[in-house]
């Protein structure tokens, strides 16, 4: 390990090697410095926990080791579908890329540290990691999850449903008591989003968590953290047994690659999960991994300006008389919770403007903010969710959630706020979504509530 790694001062000399009279001196000079660097994290952590100390998440993120030959400082892409035996009976540490790769092995260590997880599996996107979870289901077992869903996984849910015999309970997730009245010893698996997309709902993970355990012990809570990403909320913390995210967010960042990730703390489980990956060969391709893994470094400075970026976007909807979700506003209603159980809110928001064609033309109006399904890129997306990602729930399901389905959802980047902002403003100016008078301008179908609150 070298001495630039322990994050020691420049000291002169090194305790290990001057007598132990100076030794004395500099442990006293520095009682909280790791002098002799016995304690670091090893990176990427070993498959088991490492009980010793870690590095602040924004050091994780970056700082990797490996055992390349030539100590190359970008993990080598190992484009290879097989590797050669050293006998006849195999036993090699990999031998086919279904199988196992240098690559993809070195990421998924990298994001266990990351996840503060026992395991990681990453898989060709994030359907494919909740398709992956779903295997463990049985013919007759019982699933809860939300009535605000990510449109994909309602989509495979209602395959399940229909073709699988799983039953599938959606109840309104912000509300316990709501899972506390379909739960019971069938239930299998509790499906959790929080933030939820697009309405921005809260889920108290640790209390569904306990009352599904409470039910079933054997049931399995898996969270939905690609709102969040581990930088800002870590559910295996909070009484999760799973947690999976599309890699395709905020983990990678630059929407050039489709990714899903998998972590559990449970060895066993993550035996059980890996099986159907290398059973269908839906594991990341080496290139992806390699991708995945080069994007993930820049996590905390992009997720850094996107939530500040956010919140002035935020804010500034709200103050002209919009309905924005986004938990980091005070008037969420359940900021709280929220802030109870995340280090951030995010950078996905949703506002509404009260009128379907309105909402059409201020997406199309827009020129910084690209019209685009995803989230968790650079640049700044918008998107109206009931005509595309979430088009594949029927619109009388949509109806039934209370969907607006002239509700716009804004995925913020890294760009400047005030160029973000005046993007925002003239598309709203230009698609009649606003009142303008010499004093200002505000929402035109502003709720009279939102009419009275100060515009700031
Ligand atoms: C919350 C959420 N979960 C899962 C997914 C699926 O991820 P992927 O597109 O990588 O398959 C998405 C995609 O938009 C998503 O928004």
């Amino acid at each position: 390990m070298s001495a630039s790694g322990s994050g020691a001062p420049n000291v002169p000399g090194n305790s290990s090697t001057t007598g132990s009279g100076e030794a004395n001196v500099l442990k006293k000079a520095f009682p909280h410095v790791d002098l002799d660097g016995h304690n670091l994290p090893p990176s990427p952590a070993p498959s088991s926990p490492h009980a010793g100390r870690r590095y602040a998440l924004a050091t994780e993120l970056v700082y990797t080791d490996s055992n390349d030959q030539y100590n190359a400082s970008s993990v080598p892409i190992y484009q290879s579908a097989t590797f050669k035996q050293s006998s006849g009976g195999g036993g090699g540490e990999y031998d086919y890329t279904r199988s196992g790769n240098p690559t993809r092995t070195h990421l998924e260590r990298h994001l266990a540290k990351i996840m503060s997880a026992q395991r990681a599996l990453v898989v060709s996107s994030g359907m494919a990691a909740l398709d992956v979870i779903t295997r463990l289901l049985r013919p007759g077992d019982e699933v809860i999850t939300g009535d605000d869903l990510y449109g994909g996984s309602h989509r495979l849910l209602k395959y399940l449903s229909t073709n699988g015999g799983i039953i599938v309970h959606h109840v309104d997730t912000t509300q316990p008591e709501k899972v506390s009245e379909v739960v019971n010893s069938k239930t299998a698996m509790v499906l959790l989003e929080t933030p939820t997309n697009p309405l921005i709902k809260i889920a108290d993970i640790p209390r569904i968590a306990a009352l599904a355990h409470e039910a079933n012990p054997n049931c399995l809570v898996a969270v939905d953290n690609t709102m969040l990403s581990p930088l800002l909320l870590n559910p295996l913390e909070l009484g999760a047994d799973i947690v999976y995210e599309s890699g395709t967010k905020f983990l990678s960042g630059h929407h050039d690659l489709m990714a899903g990730v998998i972590a559990v703390n449970d060895s066993a489980l993550g035996e059980r999960l890996y099986f159907p990956i290398n059973a269908s060969g839906c594991g990341l391709s080496p290139f992806d991994s390699w991708l995945l893994m080069r994007g993930v470094k820049t996590l905390k400075v992009r997720m850094d300006q996107q939530q500040s970026n956010a919140q002035r976007i935020a804010e500034f909807l709200e103050s002209h008389g919009f309905k924005v979700r986004y938990p980091g506003l005070r008037s969420h209603p359940q900021y709280e919770l929220h802030h109870s159980m995340a280090r951030g809110s995010g950078a996905v928001l949703s506002f509404e403007t009260g009128d379907v064609e309105m909402s059409e033309r201020i997406v199309e109006s827009a020129k910084l903010w690209a019209i685009s399904v995803s989230f968790g890129c650079v640049n700044s997306l918008i998107s109206m969710p009931c005509r595309m990602s979430h088009a594949s729930i029927d619109a009388k399901t949509r109806a039934e959630r209370a969907m607006p389905e002239d509700l716009i959802r804004l995925c913020v980047g890294i760009e400047d706020a005030d160029d973000l902002i005046d993007d925002l403003r003239r598309a709203l100016v230009q698609a009649g979504a606003v009142n303008v008078t010499l004093d200002g301008f505000h929402a035109a179908n502003a709720s009279v509530d939102s009419q009275a609150a100060p515009a700031a």
